[in-house]
Protein backbone atom coordinates (compact mmCIF):
# COMPACT_ATOMS: atom_id res chain seq x y z
CA UNK A 1 0.00 0.00 0.00
CA UNK A 2 2.51 2.24 0.88
CA UNK A 3 4.40 1.95 -2.45
CA UNK A 4 1.30 2.30 -3.84
CA UNK A 5 0.45 5.38 -2.83
CA UNK A 6 4.16 7.01 -3.36
CA UNK A 7 3.24 5.99 -7.04
CA UNK A 8 -0.31 7.45 -6.94
CA UNK A 9 0.92 10.54 -5.74
CA UNK A 10 4.11 11.09 -7.82
CA UNK A 11 1.60 10.23 -10.95
CA UNK A 12 -1.00 13.04 -9.72
CA UNK A 13 -1.33 16.37 -12.15
CA UNK A 14 0.77 18.71 -9.77
CA UNK A 15 -1.89 21.24 -10.35
CA UNK A 16 -4.81 19.30 -9.15
CA UNK A 17 -6.44 20.52 -5.83
CA UNK A 18 -4.52 18.75 -2.80
CA UNK A 19 -8.33 17.88 -1.87
CA UNK A 20 -8.84 15.71 -4.64
CA UNK A 21 -5.21 13.68 -3.93
CA UNK A 22 -6.40 13.16 -0.73
CA UNK A 23 -9.80 11.85 -2.48
CA UNK A 24 -7.87 9.70 -4.56
CA UNK A 25 -5.12 8.90 -1.61
CA UNK A 26 -8.51 7.58 0.87
CA UNK A 27 -10.23 5.83 -2.31
CA UNK A 28 -6.67 3.56 -2.95
CA UNK A 29 -6.25 3.17 0.81
CA UNK A 30 -10.27 2.14 1.16
CA UNK A 31 -10.17 -0.71 -1.76
CA UNK A 32 -6.70 -1.64 0.55
CA UNK A 33 -7.71 -1.24 4.27
CA UNK A 34 -10.28 -4.28 4.13
CA UNK A 35 -7.72 -6.55 2.56
CA UNK A 36 -5.38 -5.50 5.44
CA UNK A 37 -8.09 -6.05 7.93
CA UNK A 38 -8.47 -9.12 6.73
CA UNK A 39 -4.71 -10.54 7.23
CA UNK A 40 -4.97 -9.04 10.58
CA UNK A 41 -7.97 -10.73 11.71
CA UNK A 42 -5.91 -14.44 10.56
CA UNK A 43 -2.87 -13.69 12.23
CA UNK A 44 -1.72 -15.10 15.74
CA UNK A 45 -2.89 -13.00 18.39
CA UNK A 46 0.82 -12.71 19.38
CA UNK A 47 1.56 -11.47 15.76
CA UNK A 48 -1.21 -8.95 15.66
CA UNK A 49 0.61 -6.37 17.68
CA UNK A 50 3.52 -6.04 15.57
CA UNK A 51 1.30 -6.07 13.13
CA UNK A 52 -0.73 -3.27 13.81
CA UNK A 53 2.79 -1.13 14.46
CA UNK A 54 3.43 -1.80 10.82
CA UNK A 55 0.05 -1.02 10.09
CA UNK A 56 0.65 2.50 12.15
CA UNK A 57 3.97 2.86 10.47
CA UNK A 58 1.82 2.75 7.06
CA UNK A 59 -0.21 5.43 7.58
CA UNK A 60 2.76 8.03 8.55
CA UNK A 61 3.93 7.12 5.31
CA UNK A 62 0.91 7.65 3.16
CA UNK A 63 0.96 11.15 5.29
CA UNK A 64 4.36 11.79 4.88
CA UNK A 65 3.79 11.31 1.00
CA UNK A 66 0.54 13.53 0.75
CA UNK A 67 2.90 16.59 2.64
CA UNK A 68 5.48 15.94 0.40
CA UNK A 69 2.84 16.24 -2.32
CA UNK A 70 1.47 19.43 -1.11
CA UNK A 71 5.15 20.69 -0.82
CA UNK A 72 5.83 19.89 -4.14
CA UNK A 73 2.70 21.74 -5.40
CA UNK A 74 3.18 24.26 -3.53
CA UNK A 75 6.82 25.12 -4.02
CA UNK A 76 5.72 24.60 -8.14
CA UNK A 77 3.45 27.77 -7.69
CA UNK A 78 6.21 29.73 -5.94
CA UNK A 79 4.88 29.65 -2.16
CA UNK A 80 5.93 28.71 1.16
CA UNK A 81 4.96 24.87 2.41
CA UNK A 82 1.50 23.87 2.25
CA UNK A 83 0.10 27.10 1.16
CA UNK A 84 -3.62 25.67 -0.76
CA UNK A 85 -4.48 28.41 -2.34
CA UNK A 86 -7.78 27.04 -3.52
CA UNK A 87 -9.16 26.86 -0.13
CA UNK A 88 -12.46 29.47 0.13
CA UNK A 89 -11.22 32.57 1.73
CA UNK A 90 -12.84 33.07 5.48
CA UNK A 91 -15.15 35.75 5.76
CA UNK A 92 -14.47 38.53 7.50
CA UNK A 93 -16.64 41.07 9.31
CA UNK A 94 -15.01 44.45 9.64
CA UNK A 95 -17.55 46.28 11.48
CA UNK A 96 -19.41 49.12 11.30
CA UNK A 97 -19.95 52.44 12.92
CA UNK A 98 -23.85 52.17 14.30
CA UNK A 99 -25.82 54.48 12.37
CA UNK A 100 -26.95 57.05 15.23
CA UNK A 101 -22.92 57.03 15.97
CA UNK A 102 -22.51 58.16 12.40
CA UNK A 103 -25.72 60.66 12.75
CA UNK A 104 -23.98 62.15 16.06
CA UNK A 105 -20.15 62.41 14.75
CA UNK A 106 -21.43 64.09 11.61
CA UNK A 107 -23.66 66.51 13.53
CA UNK A 108 -20.49 67.30 15.69
CA UNK A 109 -18.41 68.04 12.78
CA UNK A 110 -20.72 70.48 11.26
CA UNK A 111 -21.37 72.29 14.08
CA UNK A 112 -17.47 72.17 14.63
CA UNK A 113 -17.30 74.03 11.54
CA UNK A 114 -19.12 76.69 12.39
CA UNK A 115 -17.30 77.48 16.00
CA UNK A 116 -19.20 74.85 18.38
CA UNK A 117 -17.59 72.66 20.52
CA UNK A 118 -18.54 69.71 22.46
CA UNK A 119 -19.78 69.97 25.82
CA UNK A 120 -21.46 66.57 28.25
CA UNK A 121 -23.10 66.45 31.26
CA UNK A 122 -24.67 63.06 33.33
CA UNK A 123 -26.72 61.02 32.73
CA UNK A 124 -27.92 60.70 36.33
CA UNK A 125 -29.01 64.54 37.24
CA UNK A 126 -31.00 65.99 40.22
CA UNK A 127 -34.50 67.27 39.34
CA UNK A 128 -33.66 71.32 39.78
CA UNK A 129 -30.68 70.84 36.59
CA UNK A 130 -33.63 68.38 34.92
CA UNK A 131 -36.30 70.62 35.39
CA UNK A 132 -36.56 73.54 37.96
CA UNK A 133 -33.58 75.31 36.02
CA UNK A 134 -35.25 75.05 33.05
CA UNK A 135 -38.16 76.76 33.86
CA UNK A 136 -40.90 74.22 34.37
CA UNK A 137 -43.37 74.96 36.87
CA UNK A 138 -43.64 72.14 39.81
CA UNK A 139 -46.61 70.85 38.77
CA UNK A 140 -45.32 69.46 35.20
CA UNK A 141 -46.43 66.49 33.89
CA UNK A 142 -42.97 65.58 32.70
CA UNK A 143 -41.83 65.45 36.56
CA UNK A 144 -44.30 62.80 37.43
CA UNK A 145 -42.84 59.10 38.26
CA UNK A 146 -44.90 57.96 35.52
CA UNK A 147 -42.73 59.67 33.39
CA UNK A 148 -39.67 60.46 34.65
CA UNK A 149 -37.61 57.53 36.03
CA UNK A 150 -36.12 58.14 39.53
CA UNK A 151 -32.96 56.54 40.73
CA UNK A 152 -34.80 54.53 43.88
CA UNK A 153 -33.88 54.90 47.63
CA UNK A 154 -34.25 59.30 48.34
CA UNK A 155 -37.63 59.51 50.01
CA UNK A 156 -36.32 62.00 52.26
CA UNK A 157 -35.02 64.24 49.62
CA UNK A 158 -35.32 67.70 49.57
CA UNK A 159 -37.66 69.15 46.75
CA UNK A 160 -34.73 69.89 43.46
CA UNK A 161 -32.38 67.62 44.72
CA UNK A 162 -34.03 63.85 44.15
CA UNK A 163 -31.97 62.17 41.10
CA UNK A 164 -33.62 61.17 38.13
CA UNK A 165 -32.01 59.82 34.90
CA UNK A 166 -32.43 63.06 32.68
CA UNK A 167 -35.34 63.12 30.08
CA UNK A 168 -33.48 65.09 27.82
CA UNK A 169 -30.08 66.98 27.43
CA UNK A 170 -30.75 70.37 27.82
CA UNK A 171 -30.12 70.61 31.63
CA UNK A 172 -26.46 70.62 30.56
CA UNK A 173 -27.56 74.36 28.54
CA UNK A 174 -27.54 75.04 32.74
CA UNK A 175 -23.94 73.45 33.82
CA UNK A 176 -22.31 74.74 30.28
CA UNK A 177 -23.26 78.24 31.20
CA UNK A 178 -22.27 77.68 34.94
CA UNK A 179 -19.03 76.58 33.78
CA UNK A 180 -18.09 79.11 30.71
CA UNK A 181 -18.82 82.73 30.43
CA UNK A 182 -20.58 83.64 27.16
CA UNK A 183 -19.78 83.80 24.31
CA UNK A 184 -20.83 79.83 24.87
CA UNK A 185 -21.92 77.67 21.51
CA UNK A 186 -21.80 73.65 22.44
CA UNK A 187 -23.34 70.98 21.41
CA UNK A 188 -24.31 67.98 23.49
CA UNK A 189 -24.71 64.80 22.77
CA UNK A 190 -26.17 62.00 25.60
CA UNK A 191 -28.14 59.41 26.02
CA UNK A 192 -31.92 60.54 27.66
CA UNK A 193 -34.28 58.64 29.50
CA UNK A 194 -38.05 58.14 29.73
CA UNK A 195 -40.57 56.10 31.18
CA UNK A 196 -41.73 54.47 27.42
CA UNK A 197 -42.39 51.14 26.15
CA UNK A 198 -40.84 50.23 23.47
CA UNK A 199 -42.60 50.91 19.81
CA UNK A 200 -41.91 51.20 16.26
CA UNK A 201 -41.58 55.36 17.56
CA UNK A 202 -40.60 55.13 20.55
CA UNK A 203 -37.21 53.82 23.05
CA UNK A 204 -36.94 54.40 27.07
CA UNK A 205 -33.55 55.27 26.08
CA UNK A 206 -31.86 57.24 23.13
CA UNK A 207 -29.60 59.10 22.04
CA UNK A 208 -30.26 63.64 22.25
CA UNK A 209 -28.05 65.88 20.69
CA UNK A 210 -28.52 69.52 22.37
CA UNK A 211 -27.37 72.73 20.89
CA UNK A 212 -26.76 76.18 22.48
CA UNK A 213 -25.27 79.42 21.52
CA UNK A 214 -25.15 82.41 24.11
CA UNK A 215 -23.39 85.27 23.75
CA UNK A 216 -24.72 89.30 23.37
CA UNK A 217 -26.99 90.20 21.26
CA UNK A 218 -27.75 86.89 19.77
CA UNK A 219 -31.19 87.07 18.29
CA UNK A 220 -33.56 84.77 16.02
CA UNK A 221 -32.00 85.33 12.99
CA UNK A 222 -29.37 83.59 14.07
CA UNK A 223 -30.61 80.94 14.91
CA UNK A 224 -32.80 80.39 12.21
CA UNK A 225 -29.69 81.16 10.20
CA UNK A 226 -27.53 78.48 12.01
CA UNK A 227 -29.60 75.32 12.12
CA UNK A 228 -31.40 76.14 8.19
CA UNK A 229 -27.31 76.10 7.32
CA UNK A 230 -26.88 73.01 9.77
CA UNK A 231 -29.63 71.19 7.40
CA UNK A 232 -28.44 72.17 3.96
CA UNK A 233 -24.71 70.75 5.08
CA UNK A 234 -25.86 67.86 6.73
CA UNK A 235 -28.75 66.91 4.28
CA UNK A 236 -27.65 68.36 0.99
CA UNK A 237 -30.11 70.88 -0.47
CA UNK A 238 -33.18 70.83 1.13
CA UNK A 239 -35.50 73.63 1.88
CA UNK A 240 -36.46 74.02 5.98
CA UNK A 241 -39.44 75.40 7.76
CA UNK A 242 -39.98 76.53 11.39
CA UNK A 243 -43.45 75.81 12.88
CA UNK A 244 -43.59 77.69 16.18
CA UNK A 245 -44.14 75.32 19.74
CA UNK A 246 -43.42 75.40 22.89
CA UNK A 247 -40.81 74.27 25.62
CA UNK A 248 -40.45 75.67 28.84
CA UNK A 249 -36.90 76.49 28.66
CA UNK A 250 -37.58 78.61 25.74
CA UNK A 251 -39.71 81.31 23.97
CA UNK A 252 -40.45 81.98 21.20
CA UNK A 253 -40.14 78.42 20.48
CA UNK A 254 -40.06 76.73 17.00
CA UNK A 255 -40.13 73.21 15.63
CA UNK A 256 -37.66 72.66 12.37
CA UNK A 257 -38.78 70.47 9.44
CA UNK A 258 -36.76 69.96 6.88
CA UNK A 259 -38.04 67.97 2.90
CA UNK A 260 -38.57 64.43 3.66
CA UNK A 261 -35.85 62.38 3.08
CA UNK A 262 -37.62 59.33 1.51
CA UNK A 263 -39.49 61.17 -1.03
CA UNK A 264 -38.02 64.48 -1.72
CA UNK A 265 -41.35 66.84 -0.60
CA UNK A 266 -43.92 65.26 -2.98
CA UNK A 267 -45.34 62.87 0.12
CA UNK A 268 -45.06 59.62 1.31
CA UNK A 269 -46.44 56.89 3.89
CA UNK A 270 -43.05 57.80 6.02
CA UNK A 271 -43.84 61.74 6.08
CA UNK A 272 -47.36 60.94 6.64
CA UNK A 273 -48.29 62.64 3.19
CA UNK A 274 -46.71 66.28 4.24
CA UNK A 275 -43.22 66.42 1.97
CA UNK A 276 -42.00 67.19 5.21
CA UNK A 277 -40.17 65.83 8.25
CA UNK A 278 -39.43 67.18 11.91
CA UNK A 279 -35.84 67.58 12.70
CA UNK A 280 -35.60 69.39 15.75
CA UNK A 281 -36.94 71.35 18.64
CA UNK A 282 -35.75 74.75 19.12
CA UNK A 283 -35.81 78.46 20.42
CA UNK A 284 -34.45 81.40 22.06
CA UNK A 285 -33.18 80.53 25.61
CA UNK A 286 -35.63 81.94 27.86
CA UNK A 287 -34.71 84.73 30.79
CA UNK A 288 -35.26 82.30 33.82
CA UNK A 289 -32.77 79.79 32.46
CA UNK A 290 -30.40 82.41 31.85
CA UNK A 291 -30.70 83.84 35.04
CA UNK A 292 -30.58 79.92 36.79
CA UNK A 293 -27.11 79.67 35.68
CA UNK A 294 -26.30 83.16 37.05
CA UNK A 295 -25.84 84.71 34.02
CA UNK A 296 -27.59 88.58 33.59
CA UNK A 297 -30.46 87.61 31.06
CA UNK A 298 -30.67 91.66 30.25
CA UNK A 299 -27.01 91.38 28.60
CA UNK A 300 -26.86 88.19 27.39
CA UNK A 301 -29.42 85.98 25.13
CA UNK A 302 -29.32 82.97 22.95
CA UNK A 303 -31.02 80.19 21.35
CA UNK A 304 -30.74 76.04 21.46
CA UNK A 305 -32.19 73.18 20.07
CA UNK A 306 -32.51 69.45 20.67
CA UNK A 307 -32.90 66.75 18.36
CA UNK A 308 -32.66 63.08 18.26
CA UNK A 309 -30.11 61.52 15.95
CA UNK A 310 -31.83 58.07 15.94
CA UNK A 311 -35.04 59.80 14.43
CA UNK A 312 -32.82 61.48 11.94
CA UNK A 313 -31.14 58.19 10.99
CA UNK A 314 -34.04 56.59 10.58
CA UNK A 315 -35.44 59.34 8.32
CA UNK A 316 -32.09 59.16 6.48
CA UNK A 317 -32.47 55.48 5.67
CA UNK A 318 -35.99 55.26 5.42
CA UNK A 319 -36.21 52.46 8.60
CA UNK A 320 -39.86 52.09 10.04
CA UNK A 321 -39.16 50.58 12.81
CA UNK A 322 -36.88 52.48 15.65
CA UNK A 323 -35.95 49.44 17.03
CA UNK A 324 -33.74 48.72 14.38
CA UNK A 325 -31.44 50.33 15.64
CA UNK A 326 -31.54 49.06 19.72
CA UNK A 327 -31.55 45.49 18.61
CA UNK A 328 -27.84 44.91 17.69
CA UNK A 329 -28.92 42.59 14.88
CA UNK A 330 -26.05 42.12 12.66
CA UNK A 331 -28.15 41.43 9.62
CA UNK A 332 -29.88 45.03 10.01
CA UNK A 333 -26.00 47.01 11.39
CA UNK A 334 -23.66 45.24 8.66
CA UNK A 335 -25.80 46.76 6.02
CA UNK A 336 -24.38 50.23 7.24
CA UNK A 337 -20.67 48.88 6.96
CA UNK A 338 -18.34 51.43 4.83
CA UNK A 339 -15.05 49.65 3.44
CA UNK A 340 -12.24 51.58 5.49
N1 LIG B 1 -35.36 69.33 25.31
C1 LIG B 1 -36.33 69.33 24.27
C2 LIG B 1 -36.91 67.89 24.15
O1 LIG B 1 -36.40 67.00 24.74
C3 LIG B 1 -35.73 69.74 22.94
C4 LIG B 1 -35.28 71.18 22.94
C5 LIG B 1 -34.00 71.53 23.29
C6 LIG B 1 -36.16 72.19 22.56
C7 LIG B 1 -33.59 72.84 23.27
C8 LIG B 1 -35.78 73.50 22.54
C9 LIG B 1 -34.48 73.82 22.88
O2 LIG B 1 -37.88 67.67 23.44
Amino acid sequence: LEQDARALLDGLDPAMRLDDAKGRLNALKDARVGELQGALRSLAPEDRRDAGVAFNRLKTAIQDALDAFAARQAAAAGHGPALDLTMPARHTWRGAVHPVTAVIDEICAIFRELGFTVALGPEAESEWYNFQSLNFPSDHPAMDVHDTLYLAGQDGAAPGESVLLRTHTSPVQVRTLQRYAPPVRVVIPGMVYRRDFFDASHAPAFAQLEGLAVDEGISFVDLKATLAEFARRFFGKTKTRFRPSFFPFTEPSAEMDVQCQVCGGSGCATCKHTGWSEILGSGMVHPAVLEAAGLDSERYTGWAFGMGPARIAQQRHGVPDIRSFYDSDVRFLEQFAVPS
